[in-house]
């Protein structure tokens, strides 16, 4: 699937973000293995640090619905933002492995390149790296 096709179902899933505090509405469609798309929007909440981010949405309900592996996930941002993950999305993504981010006016950049030696399921089995 071409990036574009991906970017503009994060663009249109940001028409759903719920963003009255900070103004800063964001979307995510997350590609899965299977060809499905996912998508999210960030959702805040006058208790801040109660909202969640576009990619996270994507993720959690992309799992709740049965996916656990993914190639690609486009984000969207505020005209003219190069967005990137944040620093927690970047972890939660990584839960799942590696997969392509795709970000607007910037180029593609894999998730393990963004969080290099992530923490991960391995080091709770506690068999070394
Ligand atoms: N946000 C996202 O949804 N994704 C990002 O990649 C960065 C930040 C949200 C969180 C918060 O609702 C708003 O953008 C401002 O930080």
């Amino acid at each position: 699937m071409p990036a574009s096709e991906l970017l503009e179902a994060a663009r249109k899933a940001r028409g759903h973000a719920y963003a009255p505090y900070s103004n800063f509405t964001v979307g995510a469609a997350l590609l899965t293995k299977g060809g499905h798309i996912v998508t999210g929007a960030n959702v805040e909440n006058a208790s801040y640090p109660v909202g969640m981010c576009a990619e996270r949405a994507a993720l959690f309900a992309a799992v709740a619905q049965g996916h656990r592996s993914f190639d690609a996930i486009a984000i969207v941002g505020p005209e003219g933002v190069a967005l990137t993950p944040c620093g927690a999305c970047r972890q939660a993504l990584s839960e799942f492995g590696d997969l392509r981010v795709v970000r607007e006016g910037r180029d593609d950049v894999a998730l393990r390149d963004l969080l290099p030696d992530a923490f991960g399921p391995r080091h709770l089995a506690r068999t070394g790296v």
